[in-house]
């Protein structure tokens, strides 16, 4: 990365933070004075610019708009007791963005662009980053193809952006998931382990009917027997059995490898607790339920955070939770907010200052 790269910058003419309600932010509705542009042209990244954050103008015939290539991240940057701004382990995000645009035949983004860009968007938005419990700035890179035409074809042109929103909590209560057993997100050889657009529309009508039955996502199962456990809608999922936590493994690249999953991984081991990525067949999530051996069942995701879950609905079986009794999800949680914080050393160097 160059230090003295400096990206151009338009300043909104009038800051919006006297006009938002911080006791108030539903998630990803919120933005902030600023958005980062950079359009990819003649085979090279160009027009990198930081703006005031607004509409953009588009073609009716934009290929992302019909064929889909569009893939993003979600990160989020902490306000630290000392002051400072924190991003949470985008490096991490970065790579993993680039490999959905491998997988998508689009074009990787620079690091300069990416991170460095990242950087100073917040540097310029600082003061939007909510300083309080369960609360964060949100940002949002994506990138989708600009070509305007309505061939069938990888796109020559595109444009990736960084949106900043300051956020709460994602859910307000605990999750009630349903096990989905009819349809499914992601089989091998697709794109399941890829954070493109496609993924989640694809998974609108099925959340939808879930949440009219009283739901708030679901968990999805492999394609080709419907048994073993995949993720939840925006989240990775964690089993507590026998005090030992268990969670999907990545083999096959069917599930999206969250980076808050890795570093709740991380943290449990820290904690002393054993942890086992392997295939999760739900019949066997149901035996230990029933003999009273599972005992925490919780989501993990940038957006979602730590989620617990106190309802698991499979097949007409209600599995429930008391989250007030549960100690490694909570104990996971509280480790890593106080990382995230700065209240608690840093020692698997996850904090990138702004
Ligand atoms: C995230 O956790 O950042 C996600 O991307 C999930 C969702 C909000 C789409």
């Amino acid at each position: 990365m160059t230090e003295t790269y400096t990206i151009p910058v338009t300043k909104a003419e009038k800051t919006r933070l006297g006009d938002v309600d911080f006791t108030k932010l539903p998630f990803g509705k919120v933005f902030t004075d600023h958005m980062l542009v950079a359009d990819y042209i003649d085979g090279k990244w160009q027009n990198v610019s930081i703006q005031p954050y607004g509409n953009i103008s588009i073609s009716p015939a934009l290929a992302s708009l019909h064929y889909g290539q569009a893939i993003f991240e979600g990160i989020k940057a902490y306000k630290g007791v000392d002051g400072n701004g924190y991003i949470f382990r985008p490096f991490d995000n970065f790579k993993r963005f680039n490999q959905s645009a491998v997988r998508m035949d689009m074009p990787e983004v620079p690091e300069d662009i990416f991170i460095e860009g990242m950087r100073q968007l917040i540097a310029l938005d600082i003061e939007w980053i909510p300083a309080k419990a369960d609360h964060a700035l949100y940002i949002r890179p994506f990138m989708f193809s600009t070509d305007e035409v309505i061939g069938v074809k990888t796109s020559e042109h595109y444009k990736f952006m960084i949106l900043l929103c300051p956020t709460g909590p994602y859910f307000s209560e605990p999750a009630k998931i349903k096990v989905e057993d009819t349809y499914t997100r992601a089989a091998q050889g697709g794109v399941g382990y890829v954070k493109c657009a496609g993924n989640y529309g694809a998974s609108m009508f099925v959340t939808a009917e879930a949440k009219r039955q009283g739901y708030h996502q679901v968990l999805w199962m492999d394609a080709v027997e419907h048994k073993y456990v995949q993720e939840i809608g925006t989240m990775n999922v964690f089993f507590v059995i026998d005090n030992k936590v268990y969670t999907p493994s990545l083999e096959g690249s069917t599930i999206l490898a969250g980076v808050t999953r890795n570093s709740a991984i991380q943290v449990i081991r820290d904690m002393g607790y054993e942890v086992i990525e392997e295939p999760i067949h739900i019949d066997n999530v149901v035996k230990a339920y029933k003999e009273g051996r599972l005992t925490e069942v919780f989501g993990t995701g940038t957006a979602a955070t730590i989620s617990p879950i106190r309802l698991l609905n499979y097949n007409g079986l209600d599995m429930e939770f008391d989250v007030s009794s549960w100690v490694i999800a909570p104990g996971m949680k509280k480790i890593l907010d106080e990382i995230k914080e700065r209240k608690r050393e840093d020692v698997h160097n996850w904090l990138f200052k702004v």
